[in-house]
């Protein structure tokens, strides 16, 4: 398995699993991993991704004898970084959904992840492209952050008694677009976007969602969407260029010392994960692998 990423000459991994017994109460499943597996730091494409932030591809490649997959971070905080035309994208997945990882920050007290829905990166639709999905993530290690409003879009509206359009008091949210495609299972209709952000509009999308057979809410930032919603485009391709902007998540441990993985970070290991958000060892120097932190790792 080969893996050509920019400014990372080793990234095939073979793996070699040594399992030697030790005698501490809780030993890790696994008591060595090969260090160039789990790299400090890698860019893709602009974006640095270092711990607790991980290839993808390096955590299937570690797996003890017993099957269990380590992670070389936060398992949620799973990076892919595929070559798209000349360049090289970082996605992740959250709850089965694709985004596009737009910058990463480590600042201690500044932790985010920028995303972008990758359907709406995708083209369909030119300047008015639909969402399908809205935006949910195990709140174990990732947050909402307090930058985002919601943009809520309604989706196969008729008039509920004529099959008709729908009454022209909402005519101001309708989206406007020739290339504009409705997400498949919305049915046939007119499509709308609202901004949440006041009483007026939360009454007007209830009142709007009764005429509709799919509402979906997304977050975007606070400030693109505050500059872009006075424009006359708004609904004929400004809401595009705000979601195509992103959304911010705020990403930690949310109090971290039930699993032992503040122990290992302690001591400048690197906590490894289950698919299940197991703690299962701490990954240290020298390819040694501790339970709970590299003071009590192997010899
Ligand atoms: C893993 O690497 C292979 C190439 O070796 C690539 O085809 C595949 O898309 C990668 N998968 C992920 C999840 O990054
Ligand atoms: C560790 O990975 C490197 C790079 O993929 C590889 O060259 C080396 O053989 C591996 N070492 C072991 C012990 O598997
Ligand atoms: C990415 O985030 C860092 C840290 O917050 C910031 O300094 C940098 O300007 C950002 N880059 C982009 C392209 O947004
Ligand atoms: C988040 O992950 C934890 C640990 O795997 C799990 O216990 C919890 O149920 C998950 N939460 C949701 C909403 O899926
Ligand atoms: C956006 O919607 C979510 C889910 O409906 C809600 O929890 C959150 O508070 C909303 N955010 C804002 C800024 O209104
Ligand atoms: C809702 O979708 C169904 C088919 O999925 C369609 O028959 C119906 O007309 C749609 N309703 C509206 C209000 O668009
Ligand atoms: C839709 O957009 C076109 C071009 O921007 C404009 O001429 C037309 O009046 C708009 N229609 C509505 C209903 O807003
Ligand atoms: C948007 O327009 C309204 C009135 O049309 C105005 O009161 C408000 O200040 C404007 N907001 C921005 C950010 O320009
Ligand atoms: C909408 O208008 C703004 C301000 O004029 C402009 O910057 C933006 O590119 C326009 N968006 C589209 C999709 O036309």
């Amino acid at each position: 398995m080969a893996v050509h990423l920019p400014c990372l000459p080793v990234l095939l991994f073979v793996f070699l699993a040594v399992h030697v017994p030790v005698t501490h109460a809780d030993p890790p499943l696994l008591s060595t991993y090969n260090v160039s597996m789990c790299s400090e730091s890698f860019w893709c494409g602009s974006v640095e991704i270092h711990y607790p932030f991980y290839l993808a591809n390096a955590t299937e490649a570690i797996a003890d004898y017993s099957g269990n997959i380590f992670s070389c971070g936060y398992t949620d905080l799973s990076i892919s970084c595929k070559l798209e035309g000349q360049t090289w994208i970082p996605t992740i997945r959250l709850d089965g959904d694709d985004y596009t990882v737009e910058n990463i920050s480590y600042h201690y007290d500044h932790q985010t992840i920028l995303l972008v829905d990758s359907d709406v990166l995708g083209g369909a639709g030119g300047d008015c492209p639909a969402v399908r999905h809205e935006v949910s993530f195990n709140e174990t290690w990732l947050h909402s952050s307090s930058y985002n409003d919601n943009l809520t879009f309604l989706f196969g509206c008729c008039d509920p008694r004529g099959h008709g359009p729908v009454p022209p008091e909402f005519d101001a949210y309708k989206i406007n677009c020739t290339q504009f495609k409705s997400p498949p299972g919305a049915g046939p209709g007119d499509s709308f976007v609202v901004i949440m952000t006041s009483e007026h509009n939360r009454y007007l999308e209830q009142e709007l969602a009764m005429n509709c057979n799919m509402t979906v809410t997304v977050p975007v930032n606070h400030d693109v969407l505050m500059a872009a919603s006075n424009q006359s485009n708004f609904t004929s391709g400004g809401y595009g260029d705000v979601l195509k902007r992103g959304f911010e998540l705020e990403w930690s441990r949310i109090t971290g010392t039930e699993d032992g993985c503040h122990l290992c970070e302690a001591s400048n290991g690197q906590c490894a994960y289950s698919q299940h958000r197991e703690f299962l060892g701490c990954l240290c120097h020298r390819g040694k692998v501790g339970s709970p932190d590299c003071k009590r790792s192997s010899k």
